[in-house]
């Protein structure tokens, strides 16, 4: 076994659909500010009562059928996400036990937007290792209850959802090169002020907020998801123009241009979800190839090139054959 491979993917995204026009009624905003500025046209949002580990069981459900495997086969759980329920035990345990997968590590990857590029690079050597044999990775984002819904700055952006993926050992190609970084030095420009150990007491406030100075996220942005890339490229000695298809973060379309254009790709090999879903963190990507997967455009053998950029910063890429 050389690689370890992507067998099934799945998707969960909540009912409740917010389009731009619903948001005019809400701040002072336009669908035409927001198409133009970001490619959002619609977001999903989380009913009241639902958590990320709900849309992680069901994205879960759809790429363990598509895998065609068991949840006995399971051997480990990751789950990249922001807003996990609880601070413990981490989403992967709440995932691990209400699936019945028997116990077996259970990992909570935290890495804002590229929270899921992180968890499936752990699988990814997990499995390389010989550490597991079967794993269910998984980037999911309830990140509407965490954005102040009168700040016209943010709230646009966001949206919920769920991507899962299954990880198998393969002789086939498969995985080829990963690549992860992160340099807290831009904290101030991206983050989210509450947490276990500072500032518990503003939870359920309105200083409860992301923060985002979002023109100087879009310029390091732009610059780290065009070096991401070529990273994983080079560390598998891969040719840009041999790529079939860019599976971006989905932040801002005016981001996923300007990366595919420094990959001299055209747009036409790129997977966009960005004007259904908005930005929806650790679990736009997942989300993305299962789209790409299911309309058929994303094929066996294809080489696609994941990758993702978030708060801290922290940037990630996964270069792989389907
Ligand atoms: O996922 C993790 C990483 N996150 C990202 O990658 C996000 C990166 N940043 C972005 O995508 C963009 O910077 C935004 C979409 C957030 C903002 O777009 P921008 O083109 O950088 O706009 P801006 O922040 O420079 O603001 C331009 C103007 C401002 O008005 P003034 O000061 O020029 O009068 C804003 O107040 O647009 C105004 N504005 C809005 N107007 C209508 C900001 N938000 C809105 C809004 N509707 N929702």
């Amino acid at each position: 076994m050389k690689y370890s491979r992507i067998v099934g993917t799945g998707r969960y995204l909540p009912e409740k659909v917010l389009t731009n026009f619903d948001l005019e009624k809400m701040v002072d905003t336009s669908d035409e500010w927001i198409r133009t500025r970001t490619g959002v046209e619609r977001r999903h949002a989380v009913a009241d009562d639902q958590t990320t580990s709900d849309m992680c069981v069901e994205a879960a459900k759809v790429a363990i059928e598509d895998a065609g495997i068991d949840v006995t086969d399971i051997d480990m759980v990751l789950v990249g996400t922001t807003t996990p329920d609880l601070i413990f035990p981490n989403a992967a345990t709440l995932v691990q036990h209400r699936l019945g997968i028997p116990p077996c590590p259970a990992i909570g990857m935290e890495a804002a937007c590229t929270s899921f590029i992180y968890a499936l690079t752990t699988a990814d050597k997990f499995i390389k290792a010989g550490e597991a044999k079967c794993a269910l990775v998984i980037g999911a984002e309830c990140i509407t209850k965490i954005v102040d819904w009168t700040d016209r700055n943010t709230c646009v952006l966001f949206g919920d959802g769920a991507g899962a993926v299954i990880v198998k050992p393969s002789d086939e190609a498969g995985i080829l090169a990963t690549h992860l970084g992160a340099d807290g030095q831009y904290k101030e420009l991206l983050y989210y002020p509450v947490g276990a150990s500072k500032e518990l007491h503003k939870a359920g406030t309105d200083e409860a907020a992301i923060t985002m100075v979002g023109n100087e996220v879009f310029k390091v942005a732009v610059k780290t998801l065009g070096n991401v890339a070529t990273e994983v490229l080079h560390k598998a000695g891969v040719e840009q123009s041999e790529l079939d298809w860019l599976i971006p973060h989905q932040a801002n379309l005016r981001i996923i241009q300007a990366t595919a254009k420094r990959l001299n790709l055209p747009m036409e090999k790129v997977i966009l979800t960005v004007q259904d879903h908005g930005n929806t963190s650790a679990a736009s990507v997942p989300m993305a190839l299962d789209v790409g997967r299911r309309d058929g455009r994303v094929k066996p053998g294809q080489l696609v090139l994941m990758e993702a950029f978030g708060g801290g910063f922290t940037w990630g890429s996964v270069l792989m054959r389907m």
